[in-house]
């Protein structure tokens, strides 16, 4: 006879699988991407076969407890998710599909029988057992996925029940909806995984608790091998298919690879860990109930359904790794009443919960706290630089709140911080190297908001309503110039301010003389380029070329290839533009305007300017502060074909400013009245046919009118 220890620790040594015999197997229906096209394609004989040699490798290792299958739940046989077992405690799956639902009762009452102590999540909060959960074969915690078929949210009620730390792994590809089929911790702290799977946070987990010896992480063919879903006892390691290099790998490591095709499940989407649910999990030693999720109630409010803003908040909380819940949707029932969201967002941690959620400040939504908390703060320590989790600003007004009162950030701009000053109430937007020590620099998301008016958007539909689209096509050209030249002359005669961004292709493509009357009639009020405008303008004005190019007969001028350069001494030889325009030796063109109306001009040179000028600011610094200055109130920019200068400008430019982009090239213009702000429009065209056609409609706008 056994002595009793001895008997106690071949109990406590035996390993115990549960599977369900295949009986009413079959692929019935469509709930992943692997069951497309399989419907009743799967051979019952060979899912026998299959079944039970996988059944029979797996007695050599481990004693097998079935489940009886049952009639209707065909998917059944896949006992991995019947829940997710620790030491006698069994959390109980809650099928995201109404496919699978039914399997429920049959698999709590197995558990039951057994003894176990059964924990079951609310009906609402689905999660799909050692399909997605898998314990760190070293007991130290196991790894829950999320994103197709589990909730986030069913995350802390299984690490409090269980008393174990849960690390929340984020899926990402559809193919890989459950973590079983590409995620498999081996004996040893191994972990076979294929990294394509998971965002990039999760990848970043992973590589954070499994030093990169022990990752083994597969390419694709072999992931849709499911290699993956394999069942790993001790040494031995026993998967579908594997390749040669796989094969290797692991041998290397010190495993027993068994292959054994299970090709008629894979029809469903599952293979050989899917088919297996392993109930002994001993419970290691001073577990620790920790689960990072974190949650947040946030709120929305506005025109969530015309503006998308709803949809777009989901997005964010989904692609920055979260997950969500709305609680309420009050919905605005007339065309100009205004919906409110109230959406519960969870993250897997503190920090991918903070860019969420900064993110989704940037879109206008609200964290309500209990406390209503101000906004934090943290001290600059040297010039320069900020505390690292400062709030990045975006184009839209910003509000902080400061002792309990919410105060509008100054000089708002993107990809600034915020300094606030306690004593005085104040809060400005500063570029990072303006920062000083000592400066207060909101840090966080707590008591920030930003502001998508309402009113704004009303505004701006009205007066462009047409161009909501974004980007024009040719048809609608002359309609938008028709606007804009309306727009132009409401803001001269108003006393506004219209600003010029101006690439040197205005004046190759004969657009100089059209900006000069601009200038000339004071429609533009300050103007923004690079050395070459300049250049070719005056090159064109004193030698009649642009770039060499007669534009007037279209060819190229013997050694006009120099031109520019010829030009660029002279005007260096007279100390720079406006000394050339006094002394006579400019007389016509945009910088000749500029000069002559006193309308300000700010050149920002770059590394591949000739001359420069004496004009050109070649400290880059310098430029943008000179930029940002004769931004400042503007009403309307006008960005004519620069890409560089008008990405420049747009980044310094508040939303509420109306931004024009005409550039032929339509990633320009994309990338431009993308900023998310309804005031943008781009308009894909030649850049000198535009002008020519805005010239001409404010001059037919301002011949009196004849027709009555
Ligand atoms: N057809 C089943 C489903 O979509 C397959 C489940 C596979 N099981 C697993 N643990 N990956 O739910």
């Amino acid at each position: 006879m056994l002595s009793l220890v001895l008997r106690l620790n071949l109990i406590s040594m035996t390993i115990r699988y549960l599977m369900c015999p295949p009986d009413f197997y079959d692929v019935d229906y469509v709930i992943n991407p692997w069951m497309e096209g399989n419907i009743h394609r799967s051979s019952q004989a060979k899912a026998v076969e299959q079944w039970n040699k996988l059944y029979n490798i797996l007695r050599e290792l481990a004693v097998v407890d079935l489940v009886p299958p049952q009639k209707g739940w065909p998917d059944m046989v896949f006992t991995a998710n019947a829940g997710l077992v620790l030491g006698n405690k069994v959390v109980i799956s809650r099928f995201l599909h109404k496919e699978r639902q039914g399997e429920e009762p049959y698999f709590k009452a197995w558990f039951e029988s057994q003894g176990f102590e059964v924990f079951e999540l609310p009906p609402d909060l689905p999660f799909e057992g050692a399909g997605d959960a898998l314990l760190d074969r070293e007991g130290r915690w196991v790894w829950a996925g999320y994103g197709f078929r589990s909730e986030l949210d069913s995350h802390p009620l299984f690490a409090q029940w269980l008393d174990i730390e849960v690390l929340s792994l984020h899926l990402v590809d559809n193919r890989f909806y459950h973590l079983d089929t590409c995620f498999c911790p081996l004996t040893g702290g191994y972990l076979l995984y294929y990294p394509d799977a998971f965002d990039a946070y999760s990848n970043r987990l992973i590589e954070m608790r499994v030093s990169a010896e022990k990752r083994i992480a597969i390419e694709e063919p072999d992931a849709l091998n499911f290699a993956c879903n394999a069942v790993n006892v001790g040494q031995t390691v026993i998967m579908n298919k594997a390749s040669a290099s796989l094969r290797q790998r692991l041998e290397s490591l010190g495993f027993t690879l068994q292959e054994t095709p299970l090709t008629e499940f894979l029809k469903a989407g599952g293979a050989a860990k899917c088919l297996t649910l392993r109930i002994t999990e001993p419970i290691v030693p001073a577990p620790q109930e920790v689960s990072h999720v974190e949650a947040r109630i946030i709120q929305m409010q506005g025109h969530l359904l015309d503006t998308g803003l709803v949809n777009r908040a989901l997005d964010v909380v989904v692609d920055g790794g979260g997950s969500f819940q709305v609680l309420d949707f009050k919905l605005g029932i007339q065309k100009q009443s205004t919906s409110e969201a109230k959406i519960r967002v969870s993250a897997p941690d503190r920090e991918i919960m903070t860019n969420i959620l900064s993110r989704l400040i940037e879109i206008g939504a609200i964290l309500p706290t209990e406390t209503d908390r101000d906004v934090q703060l943290a001290p600059v320590v040297q010039d320069g630089v900020s505390p690292d989790d400062f709030y990045v600003t975006t184009i839209y007004p910003t509000e902080v709140k400061v002792n309990g009162v919410w105060i509008r950030a100054t000089k708002q701009r993107m990809d600034a911080a915020i300094v606030v000053d306690q004593a005085a109430q104040t809060a400005t937007c500063k570029l990072l190297r303006d920062l000083r020590i000592g400066d207060q620099v909101v840090v966080g998301v707590e008591g920030i908001r930003t502001a998508h008016r309402p009113e704004v958007r009303e505004k701006s539909t009205k007066e462009f309503s047409f161009m909501g689209a974004g980007v024009s096509s040719e048809r609608r050209v002359e309609l938008i110039v028709e606007q804009i030249a309306w727009e132009l002359r409401q803001i001269r005669d108003r006393g506004g301010k219209a600003v010029v961004t101006a690439g040197p292709v205005v004046v190759h493509t004969g657009g100089a003389p059209h900006l000069a009357y601009l200038i000339r009639e004071r429609f533009v009020h300050a103007l923004l380029g690079g050395n070459a405008i300049a250049v070719h303008d005056m090159e064109q004005a004193i030698m009649g070329t642009s770039l060499g190019v007669d534009l007037q007969r279209g060819v190229s001028v013997s050694g006009g290839h120099r031109h520019h350069l010829k030009v660029i001494n002279l005007i260096r030889r007279y100390g720079g533009i406006k000394q050339a325009v006094e002394a006579g030796v400019v007389t016509s063109g945009i910088m000749y305007e500029c000069v002559k109306q006193g309308v300000p001009f700010s050149l920002a040179g770059s590394i591949r300017d000739d001359g420069p000028l004496p004009d050109t600011q070649m400290d880059l610094i310098k430029a943008q502060q000179h930029y940002s200055e004769l931004v400042q109130g503007a009403d309307l920019i006008l960005m004519l074909s620069s890409m560089l200068h008008s990405i420049g400008v747009g980044n310094m430019t508040p939303a509420g400013v109306k931004l024009v982009c005409v550039d032929i090239n339509p990633a320009v213009v994309t990338k431009l009245a993308d900023r998310g702000s309804v005031e943008s429009v781009g308009v894909v065209t030649d850049v000198g046919l535009f002008l020519s056609l805005l010239v001409q409609q404010l001059q037919k706008l301002a011949s009196p009118l004849v027709e009555t």
